[in-house]
Parts: structure tokens; C-alpha cells; sequence
């Protein structure tokens, strides 16, 4: 089998087995906090004090968690496949830094990344290793108390759209894993998929809301179900 160019897309999912909630699980994010009031633009002019913590709590949380199998299998992925002529894109939904930690080099964040800051008035975005707090100063334009997190909330835009469906319209396959495909702009990928004719899968605990939309689907837990696809398709790469 000729190593194409597959277009990953990951989920909160993919990093339960390392301990971190996902959102829309039993006792996920969104049971114990309201989207509105911490994860969107609205409710960080509304009470910025409240989001900086909400964001503190969860890098907290993200210090002493590890990659589990799921996230090195996809490394091992994009290692074994450029050798072979292929390309992987790995675009993640999610915010920790656990696909670099296992070591994916190209990861494309679509909503952010927890490890960084953004400044509300300049757009600087930088590293921030402390607690996020209005006290703090951006140290391109010195504006004080202009620190959020380097996230996408809810109404706004995702990152990388354009370098997004440019790897997924020249994919030779789309999988998405872990991820409830409940949020667009990212649960529309399978569908831009299907119209352009590339083969579409879906790895995940159980059926996604847009589960009919795939060609394939493989169910059980991210640590056992994607490594066991990535040792396949390496074989059959030969
Ligand atoms: N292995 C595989 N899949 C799992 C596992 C596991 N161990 N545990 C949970 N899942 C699946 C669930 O079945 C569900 O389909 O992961 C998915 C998690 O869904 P969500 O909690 O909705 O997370 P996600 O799909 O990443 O949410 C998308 O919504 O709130 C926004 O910005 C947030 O990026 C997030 C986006
Ligand atoms: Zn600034």
C-alpha cells in the first residue's frame, strides 16, 4: 500500500486515558462550568478574573499529565509514514500540549493552546508558565491586564483554516478519533472530506453524532483501538 497523506483530527478523547476531562462525558468541563461564562469572548469582558482562573485551574491540572498510547502511536505514525512517501496532518481539537509531548512535530491547534497567552490588545502571543492574572503586562506593548489565554472560545474563529482544508482536500484519507464531532467548525471536516471523494473513518469510544457520515468506524478505547490501527497501516505500508 502506497503511504498517502492522511488527515488526522483528534478529540478531547484522546486525552482521558492521561486523566484530563473531556467536555460532554459524564461529569465533563461542561457539567461543572458554564461555556458562556468561561469559554467565551462575552464572558471574559464580562468577568476576565473568573476565565483567567477557570484556565488556571485546567494548566494546573495539565502539569502532571503524560501522553498515553493513542497520542505515540500517532507520533510513530507520522514517523513511519514520511520515510514511505506519505504525510500526516495531525489538526487537534484540543488545548494540551500531550501530541508534541509524545512527539508529533507538525500538530495544528485549532482552538489554541493552554500553554500560551495572547494579549487582548496587541495579539501578541507568547509562552506563560505562571498563573494567568490581570496583574500581568504584555511585554510587546506593555498593556496591563491584557493576558488571556491563547484559546478559542465559542464565537470565535479556529486557527489555521486555510492550512486546515488545504491538507484535508489533498488527503488521501481522513480519520477523526476521539471527539464527540458535537462543534463546528471541526465537525464539518468529514463532510468536506466525503464531498471531495477522500475516504473517511472514525476511531472513537462510541458512534459521534455525525457517525453516519463515515465510511469506517472502529469503537473502543483511544490507548487500545488507535495504536492497533497505526501498527495495520504501518504493516501494510510495508
Ligand atoms: N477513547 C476514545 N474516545 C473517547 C474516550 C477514550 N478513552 N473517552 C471519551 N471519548 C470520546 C467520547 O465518546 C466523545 O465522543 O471522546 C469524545 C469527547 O467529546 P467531547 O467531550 O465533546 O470533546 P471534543 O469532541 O473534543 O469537543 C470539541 O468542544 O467544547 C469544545 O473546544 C472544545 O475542543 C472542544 C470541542
Ligand atoms: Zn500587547
Amino acid at each position: 500500500m502506497q503511504a498517502g497523506k492522511i488527515f488526522l483530527l483528534t478529540g478531547a478523547g484522546i486525552s482521558a486515558e492521561s486523566g484530563l476531562s473531556t467536555f460532554r462525558d459524564k461529569g465533563g468541563l461542561w457539567e461543572q462550568y458554564n461555556i458562556e461564562e468561561v469559554a467565551s469572548l462575552r464572558g471574559y469582558e464580562a468577568n476576565p478574573s473568573k476565565v483567567l482562573e477557570f484556565y488556571n485551574l485546567r494548566r494546573n491540572s495539565h502539569g502532571d499529565v503524560k501522553p498515553n498510547a493513542a497520542h505515540f502511536a500517532l507520533a510513530e505514525l507520522e514517523a513511519a509514514w514520511a520515510p514511505r512517501g506519505g504525510e500526516i496532518t495531525l489538526c487537534t481539537q484540543n488545548i494540551d500540549n500531550l501530541h508534541e509531548r509524545a512527539g508529533s512535530r507538525r500538530v495544528i491547534h485549532m482552538h489554541g493552546e493552554l500553554g500560551k497567552v495572547r494579549c487582548h490588545d496587541c495579539g501578541d502571543i507568547t509562552a506563560a508558565d505562571g498563573d494567568l492574572s490581570l496583574a500581568l503586562g504584555c511585554a510587546a506593548c506593555g498593556r496591563i491586564g491584557g493576558l488571556r489565554p491563547h484559546v478559542v472560545w465559542f464565537g470565535e474563529a479556529p486557527l489555521e483554516m486555510d492550512a486546515i482544508f488545504e491538507a484535508l482536500a489533498g488527503a488521501d484519507l481522513f480519520v477523526s478519533t476521539a471527539t464527540s464531532g458535537a462543534v463546528y467548525r471541526a465537525a464539518g471536516f468529514v463532510a468536506a472530506a466525503r464531498s471531495a471523494g477522500i475516504p473517511t473513518m472514525e476511531i472513537n469510544l462510541e458512534p459521534s453524532d455525525n457517525a453516519g457520515l463515515f465510511d469506517l468506524a472502529r469503537y473502543g478505547k483511544a490507548s487500545e483501538a488507535v495504536p492497533a490501527w497505526v501498527a495495520e497501516m504501518i504493516k501494510l505500508a510495508g
